[in-house]
C-alpha cells in the first residue's frame, strides 16, 4: 500500500496590508482591543481586479509544485478548500485548474470552513493510499474582507478575518512511518448557526437577497464568539490527543504544532495544555488574522521557509471552525 507525504508547500498573500489602526478609523475599535483579544496586528485584503480566490491559490500552488520538483502535467487531482469561492458555482477548483493550464483531471471544492484544509488533506491522503492518484494539489484560499462590514455593527467579525492562500503537493511514496501518519475528522451541526454567513440562502425567497436585506444584517457573517471559543479549545485538544493516541505518541513527542490561526489566545491555551515551548508552536495570526482554510497552509509554508520544519519531525496540524467541524493530521516529516 502506498503512503502519502507533502513534498512541496507554497503560499500567496495579497500585497495590501491593513493595520488595526486603519480599522479603528472605520469603526469603534482600537489596536489595544484587537491585540489583547485576538493577537492580530494586521491582515491582508485582496485587490479587486488582481486577486481572486482561485488565482491566489494557483500562485501558491506554482510555488508548491516548484519546491516539489513537479510540473503541472504531473498533477492527478486538485482538492480546493474554501468558504469564499469565486462563484456560487462552479467551484474554485476548476478555475484554479484553468489558471494552471491543467486539463481533464478531477477538481473539486471542500466546504469545511476553518477545518477545510485538513479535510482536503485527508481526502488526498485516502486517494493516494487507495492507489487511485499519485500526485495531488491541495489548496486553501479565501477572500473574506469583502464580506465584512467596516462599521461598529460589524466590528466583532471585521477585525478578525483576512485574505490569503496556501497550497501543498501530496505525493505517493513507499517509506512506512514517513509522511501523513493519520487524519482524524469530526463534525457536529448542533451549533451550525453560531458561526455562519446565512445569505444567499437556497431556502429563502429570492435567496433572501430582497430589498432591505443590507440593513437587516443577514448578509453579514455572524459569530457567537464566546461559545465558539469554548468549543474551539475543547476540540483542538481532543483532536490532537486522538491523533497522538492513535499513533502511540504522547504530547511530549510533538516537535511542531501548526494550529489553525483563529485567535492567539486559543493557540496559547493549546500550547500551555501541551506544555510546549513557544518556538514549537507556529503562530502568525499577528500578520494575517484568521484566513480560514488558508491559515494552516500559510503557517506551514512560513514555518518551512524559516527552517522550523526539520527532517524526522513529528508535526501536528489541528483546526476547528464553523459547522462545527474540527480535526487533526499527524505527520512525520
Ligand atoms: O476560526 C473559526 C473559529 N473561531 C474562533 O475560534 C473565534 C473564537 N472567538 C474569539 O476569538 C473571541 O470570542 C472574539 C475575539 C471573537 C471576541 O473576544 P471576546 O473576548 O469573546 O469578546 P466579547 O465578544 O465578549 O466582547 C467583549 C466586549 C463587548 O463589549 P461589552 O459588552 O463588554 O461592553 C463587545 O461589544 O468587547 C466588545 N467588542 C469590541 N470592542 C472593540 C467586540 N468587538 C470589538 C471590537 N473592538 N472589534
Amino acid at each position: 500500500m502506498p503512503f502519502s507525504k507533502i513534498t512541496g508547500l507554497g503560499h500567496y498573500v495579497p500585497e495590501n496590508v491593513v493595520s488595526n489602526n486603519q480599522l479603528s478609523n472605520l469603526m469603534d475599535t482600537t489596536d489595544e482591543w484587537i491585540t489583547e483579544r485576538t493577537g492580530i496586528k494586521e491582515r491582508r485584503f485582496f485587490t479587486e481586479g488582481k486577486d481572486t480566490v482561485s488565482n491566489m491559490a494557483a500562485r501558491a500552488a506554482k510555488v508548491a509544485l516548484e519546491r516539489a520538483g513537479k510540473k503541472t502535467e504531473d498533477v492527478d487531482a486538485i482538492i480546493f478548500a474554501t468558504l469564499s469561492p469565486d462563484y456560487y458555482f462552479p467551484g474554485a477548483g476548476v478555475l484554479m485548474q484553468r489558471e494552471l493550464g491543467i486539463s481533464k483531471i478531477p477538481c473539486f471544492d471542500v466546504r469545511s470552513q476553518c477545518a477545510g484544509f485538513l479535510y482536503a488533506l485527508s481526502i488526498a491522503d485516502q486517494y493516494i493510499k487507495s492507489g487511485m492518484y499519485k500526485t495531488i494539489l491541495v489548496a486553501g484560499s479565501e477572500i473574506q474582507s469583502n464580506m465584512l462590514e467596516m462599521s461598529d455593527r460589524g466590528r466583532t467579525m471585521s477585525v478578525i478575518f483576512g485574505d490569503g492562500a496556501g497550497a501543498c503537493v501530496v505525493e505517493a511514496h513507499e517509506e512506512k512511518g514517513k509522511g501523513i501518519l493519520s487524519t482524524h475528522l469530526h463534525s457536529d451541526g448542533t451549533h451550525a448557526e453560531e458561526l455562519l454567513l446565512k445569505l444567499p440562502s437556497s431556502s429563502m425567497f429570492q435567496r433572501g437577497l430582497v430589498d432591505g436585506i443590507k440593513e437587516s444584517g443577514e448578509i453579514l457573517p455572524y459569530m457567537n464568539g464566546k461559545l465558539v471559543f469554548q468549543y474551539a479549545v475543547k476540540y483542538f485538544m481532543e483532536a490532537i490527543n486522538e491523533a497522538l493516541e492513535f499513533n502511540n505518541y504522547t504530547q511530549s513527542d510533538v516537535d511542531l504544532l501548526i494550529p489553525h490561526q483563529a485567535n492567539a489566545r486559543i493557540t496559547e491555551y493549546v500550547r500551555k495544555e501541551m506544555n510546549m515551548p513557544p518556538e514549537k508552536v507556529i503562530s502568525n495570526i499577528h500578520k494575517y488574522g484568521n484566513t480560514t482554510a488558508a491559515s494552516i497552509p500559510i503557517a506551514f509554508t512560513e514555518a518551512w521557509e524559516e527552517g522550523k520544519v526539520k527532517d524526522g519531525d513529528l508535526i501536528a496540524l489541528a483546526a476547528f471552525g464553523s459547522g462545527f467541524v474540527w480535526g487533526s493530521v499527524l505527520i512525520r516529516w
